[in-house]
């Protein structure tokens, strides 16, 4: 039985809430008090995030696919009936397709887009009522990446879909404003091979290479999205909408010539 949240307790539903920097996502905001929703299509990750949050505050783990509308309205639904309100919307969820582009199939190619952007519609279409209602402004979060703006061969799916969450983003947040305030955050390389699920999880092993083509000495963390993250959805970030924050520890500032 889920406990459910006092009236005054703000609710973000979480997308890919089940590993990697979901579950970074949802720790940290059950930490800052909020009532957590999360979406997360992996049966085992969802049972180990409701064995993870049981003691760390009001957790509706759905096991659902972002890729299906009525998924998505059946999540958003379900978050209202439980809280009855929801605040944020952070679409996290994410897969790759990285193959030659002669050999990736139109079909993988959809499902990357489907995941990764079409979601990222989906959500403020059926959550924009309720993020409306917010107290404070309610405010969508979405995860784009570093690799919305530069690329290694044969991202094309990934690359694609991120730069239409930049788009998106910037779109969203002028027809949604001034209620609801959406935001981007485009990470670098973080850090998550000690977030998986225990069938997946390894130990990270970074090299001083890894370590120091980063400015700021280190690869990233999950954590480092989940702070970003609380940052823009804090009432307190009122003034900052249609951004894409970059959250990369500078890679992307270092000019590279190869000697
Ligand atoms: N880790 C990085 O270095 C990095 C860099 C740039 C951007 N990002 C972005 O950050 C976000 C999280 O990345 P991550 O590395 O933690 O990924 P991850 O693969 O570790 O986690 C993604 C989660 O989403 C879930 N998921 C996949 N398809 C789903 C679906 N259809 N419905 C519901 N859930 C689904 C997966 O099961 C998984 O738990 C992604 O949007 C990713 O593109 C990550």
């Amino acid at each position: 039985m889920i406990q459910t949240n006092n009236d005054n307790q703000r609710v973000v539903l979480i997308t890919g809430g089940g590993q990697g920097i979901g579950r970074a996502l949802v720790l940290h905001f059950l930490k800052l008090g909020y009532a957590v929703a999360a979406m997360e299509i992996d049966r085992e990750a969802n049972e180990e995030l409701r064995t993870i949050t049981r003691n760390q505050g009001v957790c509706l783990v759905l096991e659902s696919d972002v890729s299906s509308e009525s998924d998505i309205s059946n999540a958003i639904s379900q978050t209202i009936q439980v809280f009855r309100r929801l605040d944020a919307v952070i679409h996290n969820a994410a897969v790759t397709a990285n193959q030659p582009v002669e050999t990736l199939s139109l079909e993988a190619w959809n499902h990357v887009l489907a995941v990764n952007l079409t979601a990222g519609f989906l959500l403020a279409k059926h959550a924009a009522p309720h993020l409306r209602q917010s107290e404070g402004g309610g405010s969508m979060v979405l995860l784009a990446s570093t690799r919305a703006l530069m690329s290694e061969a044969n991202t094309e799916a990934y690359s694609a879909s991120k730069g239409g969450i930049v788009a998106l983003t910037h779109a969203l947040a002028v027809s949604l404003g001034p209620e609801i305030r959406v935001n981007c955050i485009s990470p670098g390389w973080i850090e998550t091979r000690d977030w998986q699920k225990a069938s997946k999880a390894t130990p990270p092993v970074h090299s001083e290479e890894d370590k120091s083509q980063h400015p700021v000495g280190r690869v990233g963390v999950p954590e480092d999205i989940a702070r970003t993250a609380a940052f823009l959805i804090d009432p307190g970030s009122g003034f900052i909408t249609g951004e894409n924050v970059v959250v990369d520890g500078g890679m992307t500032k270092k000019m590279i010539y190869v000697e």
